[in-house]
């Protein structure tokens, strides 16, 4: 592009042989010449050619026959773009190379696409739109060789001003003055632009070599934060990285004993974790006389992290299936409620089942639920299918040990002990009973009072 040539332009000739025609420029008095004169220099076949002015002239586009941008296509096909982009990047990531599986949703699937691909849609045509308009217009541009013509200064004040460039076909050295001359111009001018001197040899040395240099600093940074060293990592940004403060299992030569951890003072307890209560907290008949030593027992037989859920025995393919020997059997399970048993617990207690029992279990408790049906259907061989709640085994279960079972896990099923509190325990198993009698129950079980009440249904 002649633009891009550096260097100083003659207005009125050309100084040597390598010396580019850049501009041709005509000035006229008023925005009407202006106007007549853009229309007859379209007509005439140029097609790089601009009008200055002070200010904006009406008419002036259509007379200089400007055709609407083509910016807003670029923007809607890079948005297209972005979209199509990130969807088929998710759906190869989540759906293909590193499958992901969310509560048995599908792997390929739309709505959960949406954001990101509302986000490169949006990144895509805002880049497109900001670069595609400097690209149209030929920008960044480091000279303009019209910058040498002191005439046209006055196009900020009260000249009108037509420029032609020097590498529309039509353009040529004289013709073109002439043109516009005749085109009744107050003033006319050919712009020339040297060809850019080459950049010498030793600045461009200069230039890598300081490049070099530069680098140098990142490159030893990145070089210490990954080799293996006894010191700590070289650091840049320090936060609060390194605190005068004692870590967990850290020496120390404040104390004796050299341990920065300082040993429990004996018998101390966590707040709130007291659990005093065997019945409410282990589901323990306190009257037991065992008592102690089921206490006991129950400590060496419950895993020490409760989701484990594996209590030395292998998992049952038909779940649920009494173990011989099973050392839970000889605890003396409570058999009755630590906490009210009325309507409102009862209310409370179905609220929770389907919240964290019915998606394995089956909201009648049949060992059905969404996920069980999905790993058999999907034929995950390390599933084991929840026992049914109406099986006999589980219905001769005494609640304590049901308490047990959801606190601390039983087998493959994790423990709940951490993620629902005591009395809401209690309260799902009280509903889990009333899941049972609803199925096992005859009329003999319902007060005499209400069965007429039952006919009505
Ligand atoms: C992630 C799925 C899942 C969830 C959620 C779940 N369970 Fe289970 N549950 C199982 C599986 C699987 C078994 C069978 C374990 C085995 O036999 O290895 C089981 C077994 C049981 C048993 C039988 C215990 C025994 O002694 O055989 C009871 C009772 C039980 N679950 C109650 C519940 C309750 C109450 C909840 C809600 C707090 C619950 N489960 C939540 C999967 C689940």
């Amino acid at each position: 592009m002649s633009d891009q040539h550096v260097g100083h332009s003659n207005p009125s000739a050309p100084t040597s042989a390598g010396d580019k025609l850049a501009i041709v420029l005509a000035e006229f008095a008023t925005p009407a010449d202006l106007v007549a004169a853009a229309k007859k220099v379209r007509d005439a076949g140029y097609q790089l050619f601009d009008s200055h002015s002070p200010f904006p002239i009406h008419g002036i586009d259509d007379a200089m026959g400007i055709r609407r941008t083509k910016l807003p296509f670029i923007s809607l096909t890079m948005g297209a773009l972005g979209i199509v982009t990130a969807l088929s990047m998710q759906w190869w990531m989540n759906g293909i190379d590193y499958k992901f599986w969310i509560s048995g949703k599908p792997f390929i699937s739309v709505p959960s696409s949406v954001p990101v691909g509302f986000e490169l849609m949006v990144l895509f045509a805002a880049f497109s739109t900001l670069f595609g308009m400097l690209l149209l217009n030929g920008l960044p541009r480091f000279v303009n060789p019209i910058a040498s013509s002191e005439r046209f200064l006055r196009a900020t004040d009260d000249k009108f001003f037509l420029t032609i460039q020097g590498r529309d076909k039509k353009c040529a050295p004289g013709t073109t003055l002439e043109f516009l001359r005749s085109l009744g111009a107050e003033f006319v001018e050919e712009c020339w632009s040297r060809p850019a001197a080459p950049i010498p040899r030793n600045v461009w040395l200069g230039i890598i070599t300081i490049a070099l240099i530069a680098l140098c600093p990142v490159f030893i940074i990145a070089k210490w934060r990954v080799i293996e060293k006894r010191e700590p990592r070289f650091h840049v940004i320090f936060d609060m990285d390194f605190q005068t403060k004692f870590k967990p299992q850290k020496k120390s030569s404040l104390f004796a004993d050299g341990r920065a951890s300082r040993p429990q003072v004996a018998g101390t307890v966590l707040r709130g974790q007291l659990n005093a209560d065997v019945k409410l907290y282990k589901g323990i008949n306190p009257q037991d006389s065992g008592l102690q030593t089921a206490l006991i027992s129950l400590k060496q037989v419950t895993p020490a992290t409760p989701t484990s859920g594996a209590v030395g025995a292998p998992a049952s393919v038909d779940g649920g299936a009494a173990l011989p020997n099973d050392p839970l059997d000889q605890i003396p399970w409570t058999t009755t409620f630590p906490i009210p048993v009325n309507a409102q617990t009862m209310a409370r207690g179905q609220e929770r089942y389907k919240i964290y029992c019915s998606m394995c279990h089956g909201l009648a408790g049949d060992g059905d639920g969404l996920v069980t049906l999905r790993a058999i259907e999907l034929e995950q061989p390390t599933w084991v299918r929840p026992v049914s709640f109406h099986s006999e085994a589980i219905q001769n279960q005494p609640v304590g040990r049901l308490f047990h079972s959801i606190t601390n896990g039983v087998r493959k099923m994790p423990g709940y002990g951490d993620q629902i509190p005591t009395e809401d325990r209690w309260a799902i198993i009280l509903y889990l009973r009333a899941l049972q009698k609803g199925r096992n129950s005859t009329l003999d079980d319902v007060p005499a009072e209400l069965r007429d009440a039952l006919n009505d249904l």
